[in-house]
C-alpha cells in the first residue's frame, strides 16, 4: 500500500464532496451529502483553510482528507475521514503524520480537535495520536414555551456580531471550543447578539426552528454573577420569541449546562463530545 498527501487546494471541490461523502456516509453525528457549493459553506463555516488542508491518495486513489483551521499558530481539525474500503490500513495514520510534520515545520504549537464520545473508532485514533481530553462538551435543547422566564429575564442591547467580536471575553481560543470563539462568529451567516454590560448572547435566525445558540461571551467577572447575568439574557432572548425551540450543539464546555442551560429547563442531547489537544514539538 502506498500513501501520497496531496494539499487539499489541487482538489476540485465536487471530487472532495464525493470523498466526504463517502467517508461521512452513517456517520454518528449525522451526514447530508455535499456537492462543490454545500462544501464551500461547510468550510466556511468551519474557518477552514484549504492551504494546509491535506487529502491521502491510497495507490493512486483519493481515500481520505484532513481539513485545517489554523488560527494564530494553533490549528484545528475541523473535518477527518477515511472511505471505507481505507480504513485500518495506515491511510489515517500516513494523512496525520504529514499534517503534524508540517505543522512542526513552521512552528506551529497545538492542535485541537472536538471528537463525539460516542465514536470510539475516532476517538481512539487520535489518543494514539497523542491528542488529550482538555474538556468535554455537551448539547442542549430546551423551549421558550417550557419555561417560566419573567423572573431571570434582563433585557440585552441588540448590538451588531462586529460589535460582539469586540467584547474583551474572559475565556477565548483554544481554552474554549473554537466553535464557541469570536473566529466563530465571525463566519455566522445570520447571527444575532443580545449584550449587557458584561455578557452577550449569540443565536442564529430566531424564524428558524430550532433557534441556534451560536455562543454565550461572558467578561472577566466574578464566577456566580456572570452567570446570573448570562442566564438572565438567554430567558430575555426566549421571551422575546416566545413558543420555539432552542438548540445549543455539543460544542459547549459542561459548566455551560449547570449554569445556563439547565436552570433555563433545557434537556441535554444524547450527542457529547471531547474537546482534544495534542501540543507539537
Ligand atoms: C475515524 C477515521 C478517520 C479513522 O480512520 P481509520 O482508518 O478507521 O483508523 P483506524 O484507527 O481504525 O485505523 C488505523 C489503524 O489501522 C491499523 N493498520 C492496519 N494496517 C496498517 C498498516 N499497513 N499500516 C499502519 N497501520 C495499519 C493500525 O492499527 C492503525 O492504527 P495507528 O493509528 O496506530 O496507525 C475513520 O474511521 C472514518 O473516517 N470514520 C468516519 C468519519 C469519522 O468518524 N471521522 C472523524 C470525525 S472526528
Amino acid at each position: 500500500m502506498q500513501f501520497t498527501v496531496v494539499p487539499a487546494h489541487e482538489l476540485p471541490l465536487g471530487e472532495q464532496a464525493l470523498v466526504a461523502n463517502k467517508a461521512f456516509a452513517g456517520y454518528v453525528g449525522g451526514w447530508t451529502d455535499l456537492d462543490a457549493a454545500t462544501l464551500a459553506r461547510f468550510l466556511t463555516l468551519q474557518g477552514a483553510d484549504l492551504f494546509y488542508s491535506r487529502f491521502v491518495r491510497m495507490d493512486g486513489e483519493l481515500v481520505g482528507f484532513g481539513y485545517i483551521t489554523r488560527t494564530g499558530n494553533i490549528l484545528r481539525l475541523s473535518g477527518m475521514g477515511i472511505i471505507p474500503e481505507a480504513r485500518g490500513t495506515g491511510a489515517a495514520r500516513a494523512l496525520l503524520e504529514q499534517i503534524f510534520a508540517e505543522a512542526e515545520e513552521r512552528g506551529d504549537e497545538a492542535m485541537m480537535l472536538e471528537v463525539i464520545e460516542q465514536n470510539p473508532r475516532a476517538h481512539a485514533l487520535y489518543r494514539r495520536h497523542r491528542f488529550r481530553e482538555v474538556g468535554r462538551l455537551t448539547g442542549w435543547r430546551g423551549n421558550s414555551g417550557a419555561t417560566d422566564l419573567e423572573q431571570a429575564r434582563v433585557r440585552g442591547e441588540e448590538v451588531s456580531i462586529l460589535e460582539a467580536l469586540r467584547i474583551p471575553a474572559a475565556a477565548d481560543y483554544p481554552e474554549i471550543p473554537w466553535q464557541i470563539s469570536r473566529h466563530a462568529l465571525a463566519k455566522v451567516p445570520v447571527g444575532r447578539a443580545f449584550r449587557t454590560e458584561n455578557v452577550c448572547l449569540v443565536i442564529g435566525d430566531p424564524e428558524a426552528t430550532p433557534v441556534r445558540i451560536h455562543a454565550a461571551i461572558m467578561v472577566d467577572l466574578p464566577h456566580a454573577l456572570a452567570w446570573q447575568e448570562l442566564c438572565g439574557v438567554l430567558a430575555g432572548v426566549m421571551a422575546e420569541f416566545p413558543n420555539r425551540d432552542f438548540f445549543a450543539p455539543a460544542i459547549f464546555p459542561e459548566e455551560f449546562g449547570t449554569h445556563l442551560f439547565e436552570p433555563l429547563g433545557f434537556k441535554v442531547e444524547p450527542i457529547s463530545q471531547f474537546l482534544m489537544r495534542r501540543d507539537l514539538a
